[in-house]
């Protein structure tokens, strides 16, 4: 079966690529390199011994996409390709909006076109806002706070329209928690522009040394220690549930809509005692304000996954360190 993967160079998408490789898929890359490298799928082109079709494009150029579709019989497609920082999306919603909602409108067109049935959304825990309940349930009412969420939240939405007026449809939405960690392998692993804004990613840098200290947003939130409480997911934990998501709805026309995460909360203080453990580095911090939209508390209730998918996240937050960590080491440059 063959997969159109939109955003397939990017962290998320480079490590599905490689599940999808794994279970014996074959895949189509798309991604216009705005937040990501070609060497991603270079690399699991070496890892699997393989070659994967790659196409330099933006998704809002249909004619470009069409003719991707017209060279290989796609028959699902797997959307990640977005843009995806919350403080950046304050600062240009134009872009954010544009590129997300334009990026799948497009992608959707071509697909009806050439009648493309199955599709797969990234979506993030950030539809839920400030949660009224924890874990958080995927029935509860949505509500972004910011630009990028709201996008999401307005996808998911034109989605469902979409697919529920039009016959034999099959659509996953897929709400992630915090996705972290890297590939076993060491050879792919999350490499961003700049200074990272979230703390994997950070704490990381601190250990290797590249920034001095990691700034810990706020240690007066009513949690036990203070500090911030997330679901931290393994990236090939969540690979995996694509796969096993794409499996159950291409069975008969539905929309699914479930959170991918451990169900399980940790706070910054656990994050960055369990990289210390790992990396066996000290983490320097200091506590400063809490940044501006955080919220206290947010980790998945994962039952309707576990339940609709049979997929259970597996590692726990030690080994996501540790891979992360390894990563790290291994390309202390990222992929350059
Ligand atoms: P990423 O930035 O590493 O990957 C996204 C990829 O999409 C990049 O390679 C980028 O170059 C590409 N892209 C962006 N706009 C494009 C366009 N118009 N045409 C073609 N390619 C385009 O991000 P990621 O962490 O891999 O996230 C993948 C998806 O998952 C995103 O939609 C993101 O919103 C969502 N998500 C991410 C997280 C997270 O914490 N990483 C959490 C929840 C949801
Ligand atoms: C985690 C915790 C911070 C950095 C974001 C998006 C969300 C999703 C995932 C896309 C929080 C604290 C962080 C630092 C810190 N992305 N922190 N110092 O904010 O939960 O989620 O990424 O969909 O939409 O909002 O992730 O990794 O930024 O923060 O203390 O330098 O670490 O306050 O408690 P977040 P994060």
């Amino acid at each position: 079966m063959k997969i159109l993967v939109s955003g397939a160079t990017g962290y998320i998408g480079s490590h599905t690529v490689a599940e999808l490789i794994n279970a014996g898929f074959k895949v189509v890359a798309v991604d216009n390199l705005t937040n990501s490298s070609l060497e991603s799928l270079k690399r699991v082109e070496k890892l699997f011994k393989c070659k994967i079709p790659f196409y330099r494009l933006d998704i809002r150029n249909k004619s470009a996409l069409k003719k991707v579709f017209d060279k290989h019989s796609i028959e699902a497609v797997i959307h990640f390709a977005g843009l995806k920082s919350v403080n950046e999306s304050i600062l240009k919603p134009v872009e954010y909006y544009n590129n997300n909602l334009g990026g799948t409108f497009s992608l959707i067109e071509v697909m009806k076109e050439f009648n493309c049935k199955i599709f797969l959304f990234s979506s993030s825990a950030s539809v839920y806002g400030n949660p009224q309940s924890i874990p958080i349930k995927e029935n509860v009412p949505l509500s972004g706070s910011n630009p990028y969420s709201r996008s999401k939240i307005m996808i998911e939405q034109y989605l469902q329209d979409v697919f529920n007026t039009s016959d034999n449809y099959c659509l996953g939405i897929l709400r992630y928690f915090n996705p972290i960690g890297a590939h076993k392998s060491g050879l792919i692993g999350e490499d961003p522009n700049d200074i990272p804004n979230n703390l994997i990613p950070f704490v990381s840098q601190v250990a290797i040394g590249k920034i001095k200290k990691l700034y810990i947003f706020g240690g007066d939130y009513e949690t036990p220690d203070g500090t911030g409480i997330r679901d931290y997911i393994h990236v090939v934990d969540l690979a995996i549930g694509h796969i096993k998501a794409l499996q159950v709805i291409m069975k008969k026309p539905q929309v699914l809509i479930a959170n991918l995460g451990t169900g399980k909360g940790h706070s910054v203080l656990d994050v960055v005692k369990a990289f210390e453990k790992t990396s066996g580095r000290k983490i320097p911090f200091t506590i400063v304000d809490r940044r501006q939209g955080d919220i206290a508390i947010s980790y998945a209730d994962c039952n309707h996954a576990n339940k609709v998918l049979n997929w259970k996240a597996k590692y726990k937050l030690d080994e996501m360190c540790e891979d992360a960590w390894r990563w790290q080491t291994l390309n202390p440059k990222g992929y350059n």
